[in-house]
């Protein structure tokens, strides 16, 4: 998907340390976000999460979330009023906080909501999520984000070529399309020779699937359904699930626990889930083009000095994750397998919280300007391949990758950048820990945390996706 960026002109400090959510303790449920209303300039090609929260109706822009200090004296009182009724803790935070709130831009505080029961609770988390879904959904209304989809021929022929090397598990059997958009996929599967496809999808993207499967002649085989996979009721086992939920560095806007409902509601045993398993990778890079032109560039403007932009420029470039394309060759070191998702066993607690460490080192000397992330998706499945390999004419199941010397696609790659280049001999080694977590207010935005360095000393970015 394609998400507009959280764009930041204010001069502050790039890492942003030290965020995170409250425990309240006992019975106490914190679910409230932090927004940034963001009123700066536009960086191209900067990615945060604009998701509309719908508190009165209203659009935001999800920001960063910063500790509050409750030990602090003098408090500003942020606190917001809740529907719904429970009862209301008030969120208060320090002057330093504040601050810090008004440096970067933050002006809506995130809540603490202290509900009776378990019951209450539960609605209230529901009522979140569908908050957020409302927004997340909204962005696949839009046709031109289905056609940059459909244009990224790299995925189209993965997809393609999966269905036809499993097509003798496709023909005459059930499948589920997860998120069919304009049901693509769904098409492919009935074009191989499925019995029935449920193609599910909740944005308005389904009349249109609706109307390009009748188009087609397919309605007798594909049955759209407009609404949450989550919502969805199949009364019947199905032998397929096919699913394109990936984000982003894989888990941007967090669509795969949808696919693991899926499956676990509707798989039959024995089931062929579409991609089997996907990885996210990551590398550290050098790109001292990519630098100069994004930040560099202001020590010498036609001979001018005018380096005092690079501080603010820096805190713009490094707020968010960036999408770019990455050549190969600026990869400092081979690739860091951060967490390979067996679509089989993988559960949403599993991916609620990845946490990596990773020792890289360096080919060369060189700056190290970031992190470089992709995923590749596999639709291989051994099992299936050891009992039906000789039935199997194709050598080897298709895969999907987005790694930098792969063909491009339009997740491009996702680059973490360092706010302050750090020199690297040959063979050193760079190492630290990078943090992926759901956001607990909004599940379908991201908290990244990468502690990075060289020889113990490490330094912190924390940023969100
Ligand atoms: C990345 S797009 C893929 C669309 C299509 N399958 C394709 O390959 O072109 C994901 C689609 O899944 C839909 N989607 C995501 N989560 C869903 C859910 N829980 N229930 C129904 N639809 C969902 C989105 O609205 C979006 O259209």
């Amino acid at each position: 998907m394609e998400n507009e960026g959280n764009n930041d002109g204010s001069e502050n400090p790039v890492a942003i340390t030290g965020s995170g959510i409250d425990t309240d303790g006992g019975e106490s449920l914190q679910i409230g976000s932090e927004i940034d209303t963001n009123g700066g300039e536009s960086e191209e090609k900067q990615i945060g999460s604009e998701i509309d929260t719908n508190y009165g109706g209203e659009s935001q822009q999800i920001g960063s979330e910063i500790d509050t200090n409750a030990g602090e004296s003098k408090e500003e009182q942020i606190g917001s009023e809740i529907d719904g009724g429970e009862r209301e803790e008030v969120q208060t935070v320090s002057e330093t906080d504040a601050d810090f709130r008004k440096m970067f831009g933050i002006s809506i505080p995130r809540q603490n909501i202290v509900v009776e029961n378990e019951e209450a609770k539960a609605d209230i988390i529901r009522r979140r999520r569908k908050d957020c879904d409302k927004g997340f959904f909204s962005n696949y209304d839009d046709v031109t984000v289905h056609r940059n989809m459909i244009q990224d021929t790299h995925r189209m022929e993965a997809y393609n070529s999966a269905v036809l090397f499993y097509k003798d598990r496709i023909e005459g059997k059930v499948i589920v399309d997860v998120g069919c958009g304009t049901g693509i996929l769904s098409i492919f599967c009935a074009k191989a020779g499925a019995r029935k496809v449920y193609a599910i999808e909740a944005s308005q993207m389904a009349l249109h699937a609706k109307s390009i499967i009748e188009a087609n002649g397919l309605s007798h085989i594909i049955n759209v359904l407009h609404t949450t996979v989550e919502d969805a009721t199949i009364a019947e086992e199905v032998d397929v699930i096919i699913s394109e939920w990936m984000g982003h560095m894989l888990f941007q806007e967090n669509m795969l626990p949808s696919v693991i409902s899926a499956r676990d509601r509707w798989l039959a045993v024995g089931g062929l889930v579409l991609p089997t398993s996907a990885t996210l990778y990551m590398a550290p890079f050098s790109d001292s083009q990519r630098y100069h032109q994004k930040i560099g560039f202001w020590s010498d403007v036609d001979g001018i000095d005018m380096s005092v932009l690079i501080p603010p420029t820096t805190s713009v470039v490094c707020r968010f994750p960036s999408v770019e394309t990455v050549e190969h060759d600026c990869l400092l070191a081979e690739p860091h397998q951060v967490i390979m998702v067996d679509m089989y066993s993988i559960t949403s607690s599993d991916v609620d919280l990845i946490t990596t460490s990773f020792r890289f080192h360096s080919r060369r000397s060189a700056l190290l300007h970031g992190f470089v992330l992709w995923f590749v998706a596999d639709f291989s499945d051994e099992a299936v391949h050891h009992d039906e390999r000789d039935s199997i004419e194709v050598e080897s199941a298709p895969a999907l990758s987005t790694a930098p010397d792969a063909p491009s696609t339009h997740w491009e790659q996702t680059l973490l950048n360092c706010p302050d280049p750090l020199h690297v001999e040959e063979d050193q080694v760079i190492e630290g820990i990078l943090t992926i977590k759901i956001d607990e207010s909004d599940h379908r935005l991201l908290r990244i945390c990468l502690n990075y360095g060289l020889d113990g000393e490490l330094i912190e970015l924390e940023t969100q996706f």
